[in-house]
């Protein structure tokens, strides 16, 4: 309910002062229990869509890399992917079902959702509890300790609560939000950006008036990961960029909302019913794997990725299809076949293609 929601930021607010807006995040999307992800299901009334709902090739080619990591760790008997934020299960059903065509791959193939939102969790349980036990829930990065294969995650980081700067024209300030009479709303106080040499580098790009955010839980996970992983990968799938253009490409910053599919500006607005989002710091998220050890590769486009696992031969097939039906009279497939290819080419158009993905690992 936005009213309790409201009521909870407004009585943190009068007992602490304006809130940093990862503290106000941590309160409208996970505070239980009207947070957004507490008491929004991911499914078919979605605010958001992802590759992985999109269409199931984006899971068919996500599992084809996960084998080319199973072989390059030298095809364990078990083989784990822990799979952070899974959301609705379908990257998971996608994958487990290309994984079955490989039948020593999928022999050694695991799926651990790690989903702290209880809901979504069961959500998860209930569509793909039938595969048995080689599939598990866990609440946190470190229930998966010891992990040989692969800790992914698709569209999550930039869910993690983040503050937001806004450069003045006599130095660094911070968006606090507060309480007026009727409703929220943003406040700027002075920050010492020496405090955080994290600050100091957007100062040197942008200009007076321009606004950046730091995600501030993304160190971390990436410590949980690091730690979690015995041997194998991460894979981080998500938009974003990295320094500097991640801020000079948008000096107003990158926070958005969605609800029911619509892009707004407004984060409290239809609290608990809107989610939040930001560009996620790809530099930032190298330097935190780096730190604990793992090797990282630079970003690519999840346009250029998925054309080296292959995508362009399925948008050929699909165009046979489409073609083949058309010259059958079997309308219906040939516009069937016509739709699932224009999902499938936009994983790579403007937009999604444009998202980055970041692979990193320990041997
Ligand atoms: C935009 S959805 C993406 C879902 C899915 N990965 C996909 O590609 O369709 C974000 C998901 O991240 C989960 N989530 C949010 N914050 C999280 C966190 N700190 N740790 C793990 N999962 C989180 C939410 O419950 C939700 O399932």
């Amino acid at each position: 309910m936005p009213g309790e929601l409201l009521h909870l930021v407004r009585q943190r607010i009068r007992v602490h002062g304006p809130l940093r807006f990862d503290d106000f995040m941590s309160l409208a999307l996970y505070s239980d229990p009207h947070g957004y992800y507490r008491a929004h299901v991911p499914g078919a009334d979605a605010d958001y869509h992802t590759s992985a709902t999109l269409t199931p090739w984006f899971g068919r080619l996500v599992c084809l890399r996960l084998q080319q990591m199973w072989t390059e760790l030298g095809s364990p008997n078990e083989f784990t992917v822990g799979e952070v934020g899974g959301g609705t299960g379908d990257m998971a059903l996608a994958a487990i079902e290309a994984a079955a065509e490989e039948p020593d791959f999928a022999k050694a193939l695991r799926w651990t959702f790690v989903e702290p939102m209880p809901a979504v969790a069961g959500l998860q349980a209930s569509r793909l509890g039938h595969l048995g036990d080689s599939i598990r829930c866990v609440d946190g990065l470190e229930d998966l300790s010891g992990l040989t294969g692969t800790i992914l995650a698709n569209e999550v980081l930039d869910n993690f609560p983040f503050r937001i700067f806004e450069i003045g024209e006599h130095g660094l300030l911070e968006v606090r939000v507060e309480a007026s009479r009727r409703d929220l709303q943003e406040t700027l106080v002075p920050v010492d950006a020496q405090s955080d040499p994290a600050l100091l580098t957007p100062l040197e790009h942008l200009e007076a008036g321009d606004r950046f955010e730091v995600h501030t839980g993304i160190q971390t996970w990436a410590e949980g990961a690091a730690a979690a992983l015995e041997s194998g990968y991460v894979l981080v799938i998500d938009y974003g960029g990295v320094e500097p253009s991640l801020w000079t490409d948008r000096p107003a910053g990158s926070m958005v909302t969605y609800r029911r599919g619509r892009l707004g500006l407004d984060p409290f607005e239809q609290m608990g019913n809107t989610d939040i989002t930001s560009h996620v710091n790809f530099s930032e998220l190298d330097r935190s794997l780096r730190a604990p050890g793992l090797k990282v590769r630079a970003p690519a486009s999840q346009r250029e990725w998925l054309k080296d696992l292959g995508i362009g031969r399925i948008v050929d097939e699909l165009r046979r299809q489409e073609a083949e039906a058309r010259d059958d009279g079997r309308h219906p497939d040939s516009l069937s076949a016509m739709a699932e290819r224009s999902r499938v080419q936009s994983l790579t158009g403007t937009g999604l293609g444009d998202y980055l993905v970041l692979e990193a690992g320990r041997s």
